[in-house]
């Protein structure tokens, strides 16, 4: 396995475009104005590798605190973020410049630092994050000149104040070019990434992967007090399960791994959905629909691991059809998605929900047989899985 870690972040940054994707794409725009300005600035190939993977995974430490960032602790998920990110390969290279992508220039930001005491990427990623908040938030409100003009007089009259003064002037002349904007609004930006971004690339093996998926697995497990180990619990049912089986050590840790990333799309789930004590309306439950679908496309996204993402998305899929979000039908769930699907179960019934205690693991086990006799689940996947839990 050796995948490719710029496909890898851009990928897994629409996982963190959190609020039900409305801003889907935030973190990769960032990472293209972040480009552009280190490119003006003649940062080095080594620096603008750093920016690029920061503006990636800027606001990864919004990931589990969704709907309670706009409070008046919401500097603390660029703290957060700058702890999460050393656990990922080549992390500790960026992390600084997550922690200080709020700071102000003047000193009057959180961590109190100013001028050149900020890293400069953690400068460059802050004002570009600022510009596409501030674009996405007048988007269809206004007419497109108007936003311009708009945006432009926001940065020349946060200049020597909110930014950086050099950094500011290299977005304002960025401005200046037709091109820059349509760049911008393109809507597929990732060929855009692709053509300028740093070409010396960190790659990854499966070692690394499993870091980053058990990073990622936390963040997920994080966002709601029932689930804190949901996706670690079923990557070790699932593991197990292929241990009992047999199957050659890469297969097993991918299924690991396939585990730990099942539920990466409920990123996107607000907790008022998550958590929510009563039934779920139809409207909601459409919403949680999209989980799955997100895992297989995002996952897809990264390249070189698509039997992974069948794996962790299909989850849902029933033998009789009935299942989400594709319908798949008998033949077409494959053998591990199958397992990995009694997996999900068996773990969302052990634990607590806000409507219900976990259950024991016997209870839970013939819960699951009934929905293989309605044709639901694989036998053989419930039998081994009994080898693994009983
Ligand atoms: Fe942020
Ligand atoms: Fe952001
Ligand atoms: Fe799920």
């Amino acid at each position: 396995m050796n995948l490719n870690y710029n496909n890898l972040l851009s990928a897994l940054s629409l996982a963190l475009d959190v609020q039900e994707y409305k801003n889907m794409g935030h973190a990769r725009r960032v990472a293209y104005i972040s480009l552009r300005i280190s490119e003006m600035l003649n940062l080095n190939e080594e620096e603008s590798k750093k920016v690029y993977y920061s503006a990636f995974l800027h606001d990864i430490g919004k990931g589990d605190i969704y709907e309670d960032f706009d409070t008046d602790e919401w500097w603390k998920h660029s703290e957060r973020g700058s702890e999460i990110v050393k656990k990922l390969p080549f992390g500790e290279n960026f992390s600084d410049i997550i922690r200080y992508h709020h700071e102000n220039y003047d000193g009057s930001g959180h961590f109190k630092l100013n001028g050149d005491s900020i890293p400069l990427g953690a400068q460059i990623v802050f004002i570009s994050d600022q510009f596409d908040i501030r674009y996405t938030s007048l988007a269809g409100k206004e007419s497109e000149y108007s936003i311009r003009n708009n945006i432009k007089e926001y940065i020349k009259s946060g200049a020597g104040k909110t930014f950086n003064p050099v950094i500011a002037n290299a977005l304002l002349d960025l401005t200046r070019q037709e091109k820059f904007w349509l760049d911008y609004k393109f809507f597929d930006i990732k060929t855009i990434l692709k053509r300028i971004e740093p070409k010396d690339m960190v790659s990854i093996g499966i070692n690394e992967l499993e870091d980053i998926a058990e990073t990622f697995a936390q963040i997920i497990d994080n966002r709601s007090r029932f689930t804190y180990n949901h996706s670690r619990g079923i990557s070790n049912l699932a593991y197990n399960m292929a241990k009992v089986i047999g199957y050659d050590e890469e297969v097993t840790r991918k299924i690991k791994i396939a585990g730990l990333l099942h539920d990466l799309g409920k990123l996107a789930i607000p907790n008022s959905i998550l958590d929510k004590p009563d039934k779920l309306t139809e409207e909601e439950f459409m919403v949680i629909k999209s989980h799955t679908y997100y895992t297989k496309e995002i996952l897809k996204e990264i390249g070189g691991i698509d039997d992974i993402a069948e794996w962790a998305a299909n989850h849902h899929e029933k033998l009789d059809g009935s299942g989400y979000p594709e319908g798949l039908k008998g033949d077409e769930i494959g053998e591990i998605d199958r397992h990995v699907a009694v997996c999900d179960m068996y773990q969302a019934l052990t634990e607590d929900r806000p409507y219900r205690k976990g259950l024991e693991p016997k209870q839970a086990i013939d819960i699951i047989a009934k929905s293989v006799k309605d044709n639901k689940v694989s036998e053989e996947s419930l039998e081994i899985l009994k080898e693994v839990v009983l």
